[in-house]
């Protein structure tokens, strides 16, 4: 099955990712992760990735393309994929749209996680991201059971630089430029289905799974 999350930043994209992915057996493409991880070891990517992230911009799209195309074209993904927090803008999707096509493939679902602005500002202001796992916590709705320290492999916990409170807010700008116009483009595509993702993270990926059910061809 080939899935696209969208949803504004803090909507939950990347903590439905792991266990939809998971329960699919689908490897999970996180473009905030792949980024993230060459910022962390400094490569040419991460270095040319950073200053948009840092203000909450977008990366250009001529980087994040050619990366997710070649993390596609990966043998794990050959059966299938989600991807979390691409495509971003209607240029990206039409050149995933062209790419599929190419290998006479297409996405099957477009999941967007509904969730309101207030919701957003406080699960952004208390996440907190693992260091070694990069299992996503929050300090209030999902905490670990020793602060700062994760309960899954012992790793140290960090806030993301771009959860700073001005940065947030850009990032929501940007995401109502750039990304929304998304939904109208796979609404006329017929593969567009909102679910409600408030309530706890269980609920949330209960009505993720019985909505992909619904577009399992
Ligand atoms: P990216 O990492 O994709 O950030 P984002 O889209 O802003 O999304 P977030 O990761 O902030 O939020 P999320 O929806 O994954 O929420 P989460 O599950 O963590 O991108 C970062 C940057 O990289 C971009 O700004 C851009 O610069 C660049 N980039 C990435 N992709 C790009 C692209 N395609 N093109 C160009 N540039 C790109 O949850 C948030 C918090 O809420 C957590 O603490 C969590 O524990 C909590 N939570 C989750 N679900 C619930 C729930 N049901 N109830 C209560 N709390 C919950």
């Amino acid at each position: 099955m080939r899935v696209v999350l969208v949803g504004p930043p803090g909507a939950g994209k990347g903590t439905q990712a792991q266990f939809i992915a998971s329960h699919l057996s689908i490897p999970k493409v996180s473009t905030g992760d792949i980024f993230r991880s060459n910022v962390s070891t400094g490569t040419d990517l991460g270095r040319k990735a950073k200053e948009y992230m840092d203000r909450g911009d977008l990366v250009p799209d001529e980087v994040t393309v050619a990366m997710v195309a070649s993390r596609l074209a990966e043998d794990d993904a050959q059966a299938g994929f989600l991807l979390d927090g691409f495509p971003r803008n209607v240029p990206q999707a039409r050149t995933l749209k062209q790419l599929l096509a190419d290998w006479s493939l297409r996405l099957d679902i477009v999941l967007e996680l509904v969730v309101d602005h207030d919701e957003v500002i406080r699960r952004l202001s208390g996440r907190r991201t693992c260091r070694q796992c990069g299992r996503v916590w929050h300090i209030a709705f999902d905490p670990p059971t020793r602060s700062g320290v994760c309960d899954e492999c012992g790793g140290e916990l960090f806030q993301r630089d771009d959860d700073r409170e001005e940065t947030i807010r850009h990032r929501l700008e940007v995401y109502q430029l750039q990304t929304q116009p998304l939904i109208t483009y796979y609404a006329d595509e017929g593969i567009l289905l909102g679910i409600d993702a408030t309530g706890p993270v269980e609920d949330v990926t209960d009505r993720a799974l019985v909505a992909l059910r619904r577009f399992t061809r």
